[in-house]
């Protein structure tokens, strides 16, 4: 069982050119052959993009909006986390979802190049979320706070560097948002925004549900937007990851639900740090019509 004192930091460990952690390298064989299904959807995001609110939404979409059944185990039992199989384990990895029954959702932080092959052989549905650089290293900076298994950010002025280096968990944020952007028309994947969803989330859920091959009525998108509101959220035991112990995520350094929001980042960047990152997002996102809302 995991005991307080058996949760070390992760090392990361280079993965083709990308930092992962080095549970997910020691396993990379397995992840690299995991066998999908066609019926198999696939939520795809970088760390922060706001993942756990796509599980969630699309946990209510495959329930037809039952939250009884939502409420049958966390998020991260409800829909494995495919390469984070760090033992001792708190979140179901491909080696549980190999034993789960059809239909399946799940989930996966892997720049594109990683993704295992079956998933295109296979056809899958893929979602892809992205959010704007700026919240996204905000959220990030304290969720390698509060997460014990996640490398120290150390200072925000640091951790500015070490985010525009791509030195953090699932490497470039730049290169990760801009590789499955450039994908999105050869396989089957719905590249939403955060920023999206969080304007009209009725919009957007109506989408995914339409993607997934299903009208859904206003009154079940409303029950659906409802249930999935940052607050309700917050609350809900089953979404908002209290249930991992404290000394792998201590929510009192920062809770795991913690604001939700579009435009964050503008009570954390100075000026010239903003500047220096926009300076950092054009040259990496050049020559692509890859655009980003940083406020509504
Ligand atoms: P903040 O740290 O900016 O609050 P992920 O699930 O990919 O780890 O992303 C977590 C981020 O998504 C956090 O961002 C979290 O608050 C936000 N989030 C989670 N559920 C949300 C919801 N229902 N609505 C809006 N944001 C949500």
């Amino acid at each position: 069982d995991l005991l307080p004192g058996t949760i070390t930091q992760w090392e990361l460990v280079d993965v083709q050119g990308v930092p992962l952690p080095s549970s997910t390298a020691d396993h990379w064989d397995q992840i690299w052959g995991f066998q999908a299904r066609p019926d198999d959807v696939l939520i795809c995001t970088y760390p922060k993009a706001g993942t756990t609110w796509i599980q969630e939404i699309l946990d209510m979409i495959q329930q037809d909006r039952d939250t009884q059944k939502c409420s049958r185990a966390p998020i991260y039992q409800r829909i494995p986390f495919l390469e984070l199989c760090r033992p001792p384990l708190y979140t179901y990895c491909f080696k549980e979802a190999e034993a789960m029954s059809s239909p399946r959702i799940l989930k996966i932080h892997l720049p594109i190049q990683l993704v295992p092959p079956s998933f295109w052989e296979q056809d899958c549905k893929v979602i892809y979320v992205a959010r704007n650089p700026k919240d996204t290293a905000v959220s990030y900076y304290y969720f390698q706070q509060m997460n014990h298994g996640l490398p120290d950010p150390g200072n925000w002025d640091q951790y500015l560097e070490t985010f525009l280096a791509g030195k953090v968990p699932w490497g470039s944020w730049f290169d990760h948002v801009r590789a499955w952007w450039d994908a999105r028309d050869k396989h089957r994947i719905l590249y939403l925004f955060y920023e999206d969803i969080k304007k009209d989330p009725r919009g957007e859920i109506r989408k995914m549900g339409q993607f997934l091959g299903r009208e859904l009525p206003e009154s079940v998108l409303e029950e659906i937007v409802q249930h999935t509101s940052f607050e309700n959220m917050r609350e809900n035991p089953m979404a908002n990851y209290s249930t991992v112990p404290s000394f792998i995520m201590d929510q009192a350094v920062s809770p795991f639900m913690r604001k939700g929001m579009v435009g964050d980042w503008t009570t954390h960047f100075t000026v010239a740090q903003s500047e220096r990152f926009d300076d950092e997002w054009t040259r990496r996102l050049e020559g692509s019509n890859l655009h980003f809302r940083t406020r509504l």
